[in-house]
């Protein structure tokens, strides 16, 4: 029996433990990667790639992904399929759940991977939306793992993100705070993680343990750091708030030397990039010996792998060679056929 369709659109869907266990996953088929062994786990399977906004990291990943497993992707690009505009998202969804066998999708609006996840046959993973990138923060926290003193556990590591609300902060907020890490989001008030969301995180500590902290004092908040984080001060379509944004956040909330020199000596610094050099962080910081921006990008593919290792893979039928065999010689009768009637 296939397994039970699942989506992963949240981190708060899924418990710490289960987390957990896709990250060991991460982990594994890392290593099977740098082994040149990577199981072809989805031979034949189809990836279907929606993306309404540009991407570097998440279609390449996604798409490499599949390939290194055996399976195929399709890059639907901005603009390029009838979403919501000529085609209702239901009759898309369930169009390409016939045809695929797990969708990717970066929305701009949260609905919309929501209403796609309401109308597909098949499991949908969040691409990034207006309100999180959970794909993103796994990769986070495994690098995390990867990159902490070897004799601090994860419930002693300190996560603080300097910087706008964004859907990665978000996430990473959800995370931390679900791991039982200590979470501190550094940023003028007006720029601050909304209630709903500390509201979220605070059930996670209720739970799991750990903190959080929405502070403007950046200084204090980088003090205990073992990963200092930052993303875009703006995104597309927050064009016309430029000048208010950069008057907020620089240089205060500058990710520079001089903020770096601030926090421990072992604080390594994190972007989900892509960056805007020279505004949100330096050139120095994001080049300098405490960067691992490059690291945290290659755990993308192996995260992405270990998410369609973990959803899909347990839901594909695998066809005895016996029957496979059967289907050819039946083809092969099929054109002795139409040979004999043209000849
Ligand atoms: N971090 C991230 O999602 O990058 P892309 O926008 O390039 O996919």
């Amino acid at each position: 029996m296939a397994a039970a369709l699942r989506h992963f659109i949240d981190t708060q869907d899924f418990s710490r433990e289960e987390l957990l266990r896709i990250m060991d996953l991460v982990c594994l088929l890392k290593e099977a990667d740098k082994a040149g062994a990577c199981p072809r786990l989805l031979q034949g399977a189809s990836l279907g790639m929606i993306f309404e906004e540009p991407s570097t990291r998440t279609r390449v990943s996604f798409e490499v992904a599949m390939t290194k497993l055996g399976g195929h992707a399709l890059y639907l690009r901005p603009g390029e399929i009838h979403l919501g505009k000529r085609e209702s998202i239901r009759d898309t969804a369930e169009v390409i759940s016939r045809m695929v066998d797990v969708i990717e999708a970066r929305t701009l609006k949260h609905k919309t991977v929501l209403d796609l996840v309401a109308n597909s046959t098949v499991p949908v993973m969040n691409g990034l939306t207006d309100y999180n990138h959970p794909t993103q923060v796994v990769c986070d926290v495994f690098t995390m793992m990867e990159h902490k003193l070897p004799d601090k556990s994860l419930t002693d590591v300190h996560v603080t993100f300097v910087g706008d609300a964004t859907n990665v902060c978000s996430s990473l907020m959800m995370i931390c705070t679900q791991m039982g890490m200590h979470f501190t989001h550094a940023a003028p008030v007006r720029y601050q993680a909304p209630k709903a969301w500390q509201d979220i995180a605070r059930a996670n500590i209720a739970k799991s343990g750990g903190t959080l902290t929405v502070t403007d004092d950046v200084n204090a908040a980088v003090k205990d750091a073992d990963f200092i984080y930052t993303d875009l001060w703006w995104w597309i379509g927050q064009e016309a708030e430029i000048p208010d944004r950069e008057r907020a956040f620089m240089p205060k909330y500058q990710v520079n030397e001089s903020l770096l020199a601030r926090a421990p000596a072992q604080a390594k610094f994190m972007h989900c990039l892509p960056a805007s050099r020279g505004v949100e962080v330096t050139d120095a910081v994001m080049d300098g010996p405490q960067s691992i921006i490059y690291d945290q990008s290659e755990n993308r593919l192996h995260t992405e792998k270990a998410l369609l290792a973990y959803f899909v893979y347990p839901r594909l039928k695998i066809a005895d060679p016996s029957a496979i065999a059967r289907y050819r010689s039946a083809v092969d009768d099929f054109h002795m056929r139409a040979t004999e009637l043209v000849s």
